[in-house]
């Protein structure tokens, strides 16, 4: 490689494109023709050239308001402008309570309390963290044991890895934390294929806790930690009944009931959070992504009133919880957040998610019958159509359909594996979901079909 080019004459030639080492992505295939964007607005992506590129996946499920929208980039403005950084070790800063207000208040049950940090990786090992200090606490050192699930995503991180299920994250790093186990995925294809919402079938599969429970003993076990819907490893819907179980076996041994809620959150399923609306609270729950509309990094951890109680003791100078990062509740991100909840609740974004999920899952479903497509599933503003594999190279198609709904279907999709996965901004029309299914996605199809 040579070097690039000086400062200031920058241009994303092929060689420019060189030093970022890209994660996630195929750098060598991305260099070589790579999806460059330069701007946003609203539902839209525009390229370099400014061709525009319709957005089906919220960026990476995280900009739920839309693109720069201008109640939030203002707020980020004039906060930049007048607290460019300020400590929450010690200090504060009054937009970090205002948005800390505002999170209580829109969570359910007693999840009074927000941790700030700045991603959904450092969310779920804050509240891993929260959890296990939780136990030692209250004199029950001993549970000590995280409790994951197959085909969970819990960030990069060396927590979330370990009591993750993504295979690929974790073969390449070892199981670093020792005393993880895992509850099984909800994916059955038999019982399950073509289910708008939750499946019927799979709600007994909570009961494995009971036999992991009889394994290790409760009073080895701090937390399990699951997605409501699994969202990275493909889109699973929780079966119904399955989390309701969850909660009541978790409660029954006294173990703490974690839902990672950063895909989830912020309207993503038609209500504030998936909590909400499946009626299940748990101890602590995960946030980032939407939790500023993906516009300044932001995650946190909500946690429950007596979970947070516990902690409030010793001398009043003593620190109650050593953990914390240098950017949390950074003033920046602090000021999107409010704003970006000031936008969810005047435009009604949560309800407008409510109300399209039928018109969404019925646009989804026309593709049923598409010989390329095995199995679709959807809730909320969410859609996942597997792809049937090309024999011998697992992820092709699937990667080629990213390729060509960018380069030539003006769309912006993210798979995993052989599956699209779909999640727009909530501002979507009726219009752009009968464009974005009915037009753009057959013709990606359409584009892979003979591989
Ligand atoms: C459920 C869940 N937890 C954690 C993460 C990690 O978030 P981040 O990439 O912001 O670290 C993700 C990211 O997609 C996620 O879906």
């Amino acid at each position: 490689m040579n070097k690039p080019v000086k400062p200031g004459n920058w241009e994303a030639t092929p060689n420019n494109l060189e030093s970022f080492w890209m994660g996630f992505t195929p750098n060598r295939a991305f260099k070589a023709r790579p999806r460059m964007i330069s701007r946003a607005k609203d539902m839209h992506y525009y390229d370099m050239q400014g061709r525009a590129i319709m957005d089906g996946s919220a960026g990476l499920w995280c900009t739920n308001a839309g693109h720069c929208r201008e109640p939030i980039v203002e707020a980020i403005q004039e906060s930049a402008a007048e607290l460019d950084f300020a400590p929450t070790f010690q200090y504060g800063h009054p937009k970090v309570f205002e948005l800390a207000s505002r999170l209580a208040t829109m969570a359910p049950g007693d999840l009074n309390y927000a941790f700030f940090c700045n991603s959904g990786s450092e969310a779920a090992d804050s509240a891993l963290k929260i959890a296990l200090a939780y136990h030692r606490a209250r004199g029950e050192g001993t549970r000590t044991r995280l409790i994951g699930r197959e085909r969970g995503y819990h960030g990069v991180n060396f927590g979330g890895i370990s009591v993750g299920g993504m295979v690929a994250n974790r073969k390449w790093f070892g199981a670093m934390l020792a005393g993880v186990d895992h509850l099984p995925h909800t994916y059955n294809r038999k019982e399950q294929a073509f289910t708008r919402g939750e499946p019927t079938w799979g709600a007994h599969l909570a009961e494995d806790l009971e036999r992991l429970v009889a394994l290790h003993d409760a009073s080895t076990i701090a937390a399990v930690i699951v997605e409501p819907m699994a969202g990275s490893t493909g889109v699973l819907p929780p079966p119904k009944g399955y989390l309701k179980k969850l909660r009541e076996i978790c409660t029954k041994h006294g173990i703490l009931l974690i839902f990672d809620e950063v895909i989830t959150g912020f309207g993503r399923l038609g209500a504030a959070f998936a909590a909400e609306r499946f009626g299940v609270v748990p101890d602590l729950m995960t946030f980032a992504k939407g939790v500023t509309s993906g516009t300044v990094p932001m995650g946190g951890v909500m946690v429950r009133q007596g979970i947070y109680d516990t902690f409030m003791n010793g001398p009043d100078h003593a620190i109650e919880l050593f953990h914390g990062y240098t950017y949390t509740g950074h003033p920046m991100a602090a000021a999107a957040g409010v704003a970006t909840m000031d936008v969810y609740r005047d435009e009604k974004l949560f309800e407008r998610a409510a109300k399209l999920e039928e018109r969404w899952a019925d646009a989804c479903f026309k593709l049923q019958g598409n010989p390329l497509i095995e199995d679709i599933r959807t809730l909320g503003l969410v859609a996942a159509f597997d792809l049937k594999a090309v024999e011998g190279k697992p992820g092709l198609r699937a990667y080629k359909a990213m390729e060509n709904a960018f380069h030539d279907h003006g769309l912006l999709i993210r798979i995993t594996a052989d599956t699209i996965a779909l999640s727009p901004p909530l501002i979507i029309t009726e219009n752009q979901i009968d464009e974005l299914l009915g037009e753009r996605l057959p013709a990606v199809l359409k584009s892979v079909a003979s591989l």
